[in-house]
């Protein structure tokens, strides 16, 4: 199995390809990045090469030379900068998108693109919100998880092409911060609390969202692409939760561990409104049911983990 990770440095990718490199052997991934300087960083673990996904040419050249079985695009801006700029978003988000399934479809390759608790909006029911329901998104970005899953779905249905994917919900993580999304709280908290011992958080109080912590979103990657076919009844795209905590929740949380910590809010209106039109929680039965989707980490044992592993880091 030889796997290409295109937009390999950002917060997935990042721990995504030494994950794959676990499961499927160091030489048979490659990770693709626009960035040179980060091509830098990943190739001290990895095969890394420059790429531009939007660079139709290049990309199909890059799978044939590798022989590539497996694609995970993962070139996506995030949701708060994607309302910054929606044109852009929409080129980059979908270019990248289009261009991997028409590989796909050529050289025969399966694909993973993950969409996102953005494909939501505000008329979605948000508690226990089901995995088939109302998707008008209010965002650039969850117009681009919408249309990604429906193009993936087509790419499915009319070519047969394997696409499958999960609506992950914010990732918590201490390998690479994320970047422009609504969730970046949740991640941010913890490295200023841990610098300066206190955090200024631009979601309201009282606003609940949906959480991974990143061990359980690379097992999502990796069991959804082995899955059984036969068991699929979706593909494009499964909810998948782990957890559900609002920012009032989270800090009384950290208090707990360290009871020093300050919490303020500025109110980031963008994000709060986009926030505001996300689920609660999502009910994640189709992929638990479908491909054995079983989280192991929640919201206490996350805590502790990225305490002790931001940590460590800042030692
Ligand atoms: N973490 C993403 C964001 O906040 C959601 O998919 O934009």
């Amino acid at each position: 199995m030889n796997v290409l990770v295109v937009g390999a440095g950002g917060q997935i990718g990042t721990e995504l390809v030494p994950h794959l490199q676990k499961i499927y052997g160091e030489d048979n991934i490659i990770a693709a990045d626009l960035r040179p300087d980060v091509v830098e960083r990943l190739s001290k673990g990895s095969r890394a090469l420059t790429l531009d996904a939007l660079d139709l040419k290049s990309y199909r050249e890059t799978v044939k030379k590798y022989n590539i079985d497996r694609i995970y695009n993962l070139v996506a801006l995030l949701s708060a900068t994607g309302e910054n700029n929606p044109l852009l978003a929409w080129n980059i988000n979908m270019g990248a998108l289009v261009n991997s399934l028409e590989i796909a479809k050529e050289l025969n390759c399966s694909l993973f693109t993950p969409s996102s608790i953005g494909a939501f909006g505000k008329e979605t029911p948000h508690k226990n919100t089901p995995q088939d329901t109302i998707m008008r998104p209010n965002t650039m970005y969850g117009v681009c998880k919408v249309s990604g899953e429906l193009l993936s779905d087509y790419y499915f249905t009319r070519f047969g092409v394997d696409t499958r994917s999960v609506r992950f919900p914010g990732i918590i993580s201490n390998g690479c911060l994320p970047g422009g999304g609504t969730t970046d709280y949740a991640v941010e908290v913890f490295y200023e609390i841990i610098r300066k011992g206190e955090y200024t958080c631009p979601i309201p109080e009282n606003t609940y969202m949906d959480m991974l912590y990143m061990p359980d979103a690379l097992n999502a990657c990796t069991q959804l692409m082995d899955a059984d076919p036969a068991k699929l009844i979706h593909r494009n795209s499964f909810n998948v939760t782990a957890m559900s905590f609002s920012p009032k929740e989270l800090f009384a949380a950290i208090t707990k561990r360290v009871p020093d910590a300050k919490f303020h809010y500025s109110i980031d209106p963008v994000k709060a409104n986009i926030s505001a039109s996300w689920p609660d929680n999502m009910d994640d039965s189709s992929a638990r049911g479908e491909w054995n989707w079983n989280p192991a980490w929640d919201m206490e044992s996350m805590i502790d983990d990225m305490l002790s592993a931001i940590k460590a880091k800042q030692n």
